[in-house]
């Protein structure tokens, strides 16, 4: 996590949030990964290994030209058992990749997209991983995971990647990624965690975002925070039933009230650092909303009564524009005062402003 000294409890607050992410990714990779099982015997079918795949990833190795990271990828040995290499074990075809912690400068080899059995492929702390993401991706149809996650690539999400119909999450967070956010990933329908945040975003929400529909039971999250998005969040999110949506730290102006419906499955929601205008008055949160972070926008109105009825870990509407009576019941008083400060004329406890 990123930490600011001056954004302490703000920061308490989305590190519930991205732990839940992480959590999410962790329980998909579990539920679904064929994680090869250890054997005694030295001559285990893991260790066979697909002479297509095989030929694939020795000339992966030779475009990386790494040798001392890839030691253990010597065509001596069965390529089910090299480093970074993971082999279904009943097929022994790739099904993931993992590239970390390597230093030196290098590109996305194309080559991985001969690799049609890939389910996962992740990419992560390499600090001079540049260039693109390659076109042969596309051919990745079995793919459920692409992580790209704090690497100093800074190409524009490809439209492509739309064509991965398979992928359940897609994380490319914490590199430079530049450009505007490709529309055709609101039609991957599979989707249950797009990760976008800390990255040179620039351009709007697409509208295709309010398309992700998938359900698998753990609902939809989405976070698209410190970017430099702007314009107006599309109507068309007003149809997502998301568990969790980060959009703070953005250029966001505008009316928010679309993602705010009682009846969701919505537990937090932040949008903090942005340039939102619209009346508070008349939203309904979500019934099961644990963390709020709407402050530093220009929200207007006051807060709707319904407050006092959630169940807040969190709530922050400070530096906003908001005026009247603070609602007093619940959990809303223990907030504390930080929670409700440079506002225009809000009044009552935790504020020691009176009500006139
Ligand atoms: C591969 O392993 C063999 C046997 O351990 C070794 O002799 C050879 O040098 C290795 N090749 C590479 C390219 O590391
Ligand atoms: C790799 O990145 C590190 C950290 O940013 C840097 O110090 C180093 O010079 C880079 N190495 C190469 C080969 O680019
Ligand atoms: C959203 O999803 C939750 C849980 O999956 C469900 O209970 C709720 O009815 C859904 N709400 C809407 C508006 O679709």
């Amino acid at each position: 996590m990123q930490k600011m000294a001056t954004h302490q409890r703000r920061d308490t607050a989305s590190s519930h949030s991205s732990s839940s992410l992480y959590l999410c990714i962790v329980f998909l990779l579990a539920i679904s990964s064929t994680f090869p099982t250890p054997t005694l015997s030295a001559i285990s079918p893991r260790s066979r290994c697909n002479p297509a795949d095989k030929r694939v990833l020795l000339q992966i190795k030779k475009s990386i030209n790494n040798p001392h990271h890839f030691h253990s990828w010597n065509s001596t040995l069965p390529c089910c058992d090299w480093d970074y290499v993971l082999c279904n074990d009943y097929t022994h075809r790739v099904v993931q990749l993992n590239f970390y912690g390597i230093q030196t400068h290098f590109q996305i080899p194309a080559a991985i997209g001969e690799l049609p059995y890939l389910r996962f492929l992740n990419f992560a702390g390499l600090p001079n991983l540049t260039g693109t993401i390659p076109y042969s991706f596309t051919k990745l149809q079995n793919l459920e995971s692409l992580i790209i996650r704090r690497t100093t690539l800074s190409c524009p999400i490809p439209d492509f990647l739309g064509q991965l119909k398979n992928l359940r999450q897609l994380i490319l967070s914490y590199n430079q990624l530049s450009g505007h956010i490709p529309a055709s990933l609101g039609y991957l329908n599979k989707l249950a965690l797009l990760d976008l945040r800390w990255n040179k975003l620039n351009g709007n929400i697409p509208d295709s975002f309010g398309s992700f529909n998938f359900d698998d039971g753990m609902g939809f999250m989405l976070d698209l925070s410190h970017n430099q998005l702007a314009g107006e969040i599309p109507k068309s999110m007003g149809a997502l039933n998301f568990t969790s949506i980060d959009l703070s730290h953005n250029k966001l102006v505008g009316d928010a009230s679309v993602l705010f419906r009682e009846n969701t499955a919505a537990r937090s929601i932040y949008l903090y650092n942005n340039r939102l205008d619209f009346d508070l008055t008349k939203v309904w949160f979500p019934r099961n909303i644990n963390y709020l972070d709407l402050s530093h926008n220009r929200i207007h109105g006051s807060i709707p009564n319904q407050v006092i009825e959630l169940d807040l870990q969190s709530m922050d509407l400070s530096y906003n524009r908001l005026c009247g009576k603070i609602p007093f019941g619940g959990n809303v008083q223990q907030l504390g005062a930080k929670s409700f400060a440079h506002n225009q004329c809000l009044c009552g406890p935790p504020l020691p402003t009176k009500c006139k």
